[in-house]
């Protein structure tokens, strides 16, 4: 591939434009230690910086270390997730805090192989980790990278798609320098999120704009390719309402499967009908995940024959303290109200 500039052009660019026009004030950037780095990069996955901040610094302030994240519990640690969404991401940065306590006696490593091996890190985290902590090599590329790139080399192809993110990738590790690498790292995540942005690019204020290739061919609104359009299938879900002396029934949800390790309405996978005689329809809500749409109903019944191991009677004022899905903290929030 031919390249518009050289690599060496496109980091000195790059890193001067980061100096003078790029953020210097997000919490993370005072203090990067990888655990820091780590913590603040999982929490922006997929989340805006505007949401995060927040989260990061009530994060910080109960874990301010690697060893304390390690001995917290999950609830503890779900609780301080509540409401950022995608939550294996907080039950993963528990088990690195645990990995990194037993396999590395609380230091984190520097190398690419050793990063990549800690849970829940993947190649743009740990290269975010040795950009950002340790100021080393490490190529990244995220969203805004992908947008970034696609749009200075003219890239066809939807990003997110094996052969495209391979070349992404493949000129992510061309084009990052050895040396000043947390400017760069920076300098690349913030051109693509406050000029180079998916609608409305502002090329005039671009270091690239006598560069560019999709500007150069007046393609910039055409890339990156946009992914086709999927239509995302509804589904129903059925969840109870039961309580009892200023109590209500909540279940721990399994690990593994969506909304894992946080509370919730105790759901069932039977049909309305089958609730019997005595149910009530107490509301409803809706969800949208990333593969699909839930339509739920919560059922009000008197009470249930047996209670299962998972769940537990919680006293209505006690119901805030846990870790919730945001619509089940909504509907609680909506019913509850004088509790
Ligand atoms: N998005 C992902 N990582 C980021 C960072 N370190 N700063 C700003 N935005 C980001």
């Amino acid at each position: 591939m031919q390249y518009p500039i050289s690599p060496q052009q496109f980091q000195q660019h790059l890193i001067d434009w980061q100096r003078s026009h790029g953020r210097h004030d997000l919490p993370w950037q005072l203090n990067p230690t990888p655990y820091r780095v780590l913590v603040s990069e999982v929490m922006l996955q997929q989340t805006q910086v505007i949401t995060v901040i927040p989260y990061f610094e009530r994060w910080m302030a109960s874990f301010p270390s690697v060893e304390i994240l390690a001995q917290a519990t999950e609830d503890d640690v779900m609780q301080h997730w509540q409401g950022l969404g995608y939550y294996s991401r907080a039950r993963n940065l528990r088990k690195a805090a645990q990995y990194i306590m037993t396999q590395h006696q609380g230091q984190f490593p520097d190398s690419l192989e050793a990063l990549l091996d800690i849970p829940g890190v993947g190649r743009y985290t740990a290269g975010a980790i040795r950009s950002f902590a340790y100021n080393h090599y490490g190529p990244i590329v995220d969203g805004n990278v992908k947008r970034l790139f696609c749009r200075f080399f003219a890239l066809d192809g939807v990003p997110g798609t094996s052969a495209v993110d391979k070349q992404l990738w493949q000129l992510a590790e061309t084009f990052t320098p050895e040396t000043d690498n947390r400017a760069f790292a920076q300098g690349l995540l913030d051109i693509g999120a406050t000029v180079c942005k998916p609608k409305n690019p502002d090329c005039e204020h671009c270091c690239f704009q006598n560069t560019c290739l999709a500007l150069k061919h007046s393609r910039v609104h055409e890339l990156p390719t946009p992914k086709p359009k999927k239509t995302i299938p509804t589904k129903t879900g059925q969840f109870l309402w039961v309580e009892s002396d200023n109590k209500i029934l909540l279940e721990k949800r399994a690990s593994d499967g969506i909304w894992g390790a946080l509370w919730c309405l105790p759901q069932i996978h039977l049909q309305p009908e089958q609730l019997g005689e005595h149910k009530q329809l107490k509301g409803t809500f809706k969800h949208t995940f990333t593969h699909y749409k839930l339509d739920a109903n919560v059922w009000m019944i008197d009470r249930l024959g047996i209670t299962e191991p998972q769940q537990q009677w919680v006293e209505k004022s006690e119901v805030f303290k846990l870790g919730l899905p945001t619509p089940i903290k909504k509907f609680l929030t909506r019913h509850l109200e004088g509790c």
